[in-house]
């Protein structure tokens, strides 16, 4: 039997899956690591701890699977995206990473916008939002500039990993695209952003396919892992291009909504000239010559998270789900909107936070919980309907992560979409990407759409109820009503935050 491994770098912690020719996940370890959040605002990691978890989690891997190292033929990557790691010139990472989920670039943000203005949008096709890359370098610039100054690379953290794995510096369009250093459509680095920031172009990296072989294994990383040496290592990609991959997004017409700690809604698109006025992301796939475009909803499942720990602490969440098929579409006339950390899309807006409106005496838990998950949902319909405007048709709508696993809510994705949503066989997120990517740069298959439909089989769908669904859409417009109504009142109330 032959094997790929697809390695997940995630936030909390490294998932590495081992896959056979079937597309059938053999085994899976993970391994996790701390964050660090020294100040408010700030969230980091030592580079160290992912490559050190990533090689217990391989070692792992071969252990428990007594697969024999010669039977793996490929390894690939997905990696959390936009974080910085700036190394030396002999690789040495010269403070630890900045997240993408760290707030501290405000200011720098400002200063891209004002500096580049319309050209950020042509060049880099997305606006400068505190989690990006790019403002970190910047952060940087302005306040650890001898920092700088030592940098002769910086790369994102799956690219730090991978070279330690094989010596070899590179990054992938699809990652590349998340710095805003990137000239998405050209596919190239953009040497006036480079430029207009007085940052050397020799600071970025090589640019790579995602399905591009890379190298083999260091022969002490070998030994460490007990994995063979001549283990061809793929690119890889940015975690939301390879969850497109692993749901099988790899034409056009389809798209997906994963509802995680934050909620993605994210489209296949081969066009490059779509303009969205920066109010979604456009990024390059891991698929060549391919885009995804792509809605954020920062608080998703952190939303029902919060609700439970903070109201319900003592259920579990099958508990507290339990009742809210009985409570009707609309939960009685309460709404909730999920800013509860700001917002992405389509309100790029740090300050604003979320609301229950219309709590009425005869509410009950379950009314809250079911009023949750459809403020949830109708943040994730924005990007839906985003893309439709956009001329994008949106049909069907493959649903992963937690928002998959529970019936009610893929029938309340059906109704508030009005789109017929897949639930997925087996579904592996990111990690199944990374892998189906090291299948296809092995030549297990002549596309990766071929191996998606070799990999991935649709489990149930979910049609929209009609009546369901023009009770929705009125209360859709309601909801978006509440952004404009709450913002002045959010700015005034950050003063006592
Ligand atoms: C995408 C983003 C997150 C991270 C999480 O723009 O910030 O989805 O990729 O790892």
């Amino acid at each position: 039997m032959s094997y790929v491994i697809g390695v997940d770098l995630g936030t909390s912690a490294v998932k590495t899956v081992l896959v056979n020719r079937e597309g059938k996940v053999a085994f899976e370890a993970s391994e996790a690591y701390p964050l660090y959040q020294p100040k408010a605002g700030y969230s980091e990691q030592n580079p160290e701890d992912w490559v050190e978890q990533t090689l217990v989690s391989l070692r792992k891997l071969l252990e428990v699977s007594g697969v024999h190292p010669s039977e793996i033929e490929g390894l690939s990557f997905s990696g959390q995206m936009h974080g910085l790691v700036l190394v030396d010139a002999e690789g040495k990472p010269l403070r630890n990473a900045i997240l993408w989920n760290d707030t501290r670039t405000t200011a720098q943000c400002h200063r891209i916008e004002k500096v580049l203005d319309g050209k950020l949008l042509s060049i880099a096709r997305n606006r400068a939002l505190e989690g990006f890359t790019l403002p970190k370098i910047l952060w940087v610039q302005e306040n650890e500039p001898e920092l700088l100054q030592q940098a002769a690379l910086f790369l994102l953290p799956k690219d730090y990993v991978r070279y330690r794995l094989t010596g070899d510096y590179a990054m992938d369009y699809s990652d590349a695209a998340g710095t805003l250093l990137l000239d998405v459509a050209g596919k190239q680095w953009s040497t006036e952003i480079a430029e207009a920031f007085e940052l050397p172009v020799s600071l970025c990296p090589r640019l790579v396919e995602s399905f591009e072989e890379v190298g083999t294994l260091l022969p002490q990383i070998a030994d460490q892992t007990g994995l063979a040496a001549a283990t061809k290592v793929y690119a890889g990609g940015a975690d939301n291009a390879c969850g497109a991959i692993g749901a099988g997004i790899l034409s056009e017409g389809q798209t997906m909504c994963s509802i995680g700690t934050s909620g993605v809604v994210l489209s296949y698109e081969e066009r490059k000239d779509l303009d969205f006025e920066g109010k979604v992301h456009f990024f390059n796939h891991g698929e060549k010559d391919a885009f995804y475009i792509m809605g954020v909803t920062l608080a998703a499942g952190y939303s029902l998270s919060w609700f439970k720990d903070t109201f319900a602490a003592d259920k579990s969440f099958d508990v507290l789900l339990q009742g809210i098929d009985a409570i009707p579409a609309g939960s009685n006339g309460l709404l909730f909107t999920p800013y509860i950390v700001g917002e992405r899309t389509p309100h790029p807006d740090a300050n604003i936070r979320g609301s229950f409106i219309g709590m009425d005496a005869g509410h009950k838990l379950e009314h809250f919980g079911r009023a949750v998950m459809e403020g949830i949902t109708f943040s994730l319909r924005e990007s839906i309907d985003i893309l439709r405007n956009a001329g994008k048709t949106v049909n069907e709508v493959i649903s992963i992560g937690g928002g998959a696993k529970n019936e009610a809510w893929l029938q309340m994705q059906a109704d508030v979409f009005n789109a017929t949503i897949v639930k997925l066989e087996s579904e592996q997120g990111p990690a199944m990407g990374a892998a189906m990517l090291a299948a296809y740069g092995c030549g297990w298959f002549p596309s990766l759409q071929e191996c998606a439909a070799a990999f991935i089989r649709p489990a149930k769908s979910y049609a929209p109820n009609p009546e369901t669904v023009a009770a929705y859409d009125g209360l859709f417009a309601l909801y978006q009503d509440v952004y404009g109504q709450t913002r002045s009142l959010n700015d005034r109330l950050e003063a006592y935050r």
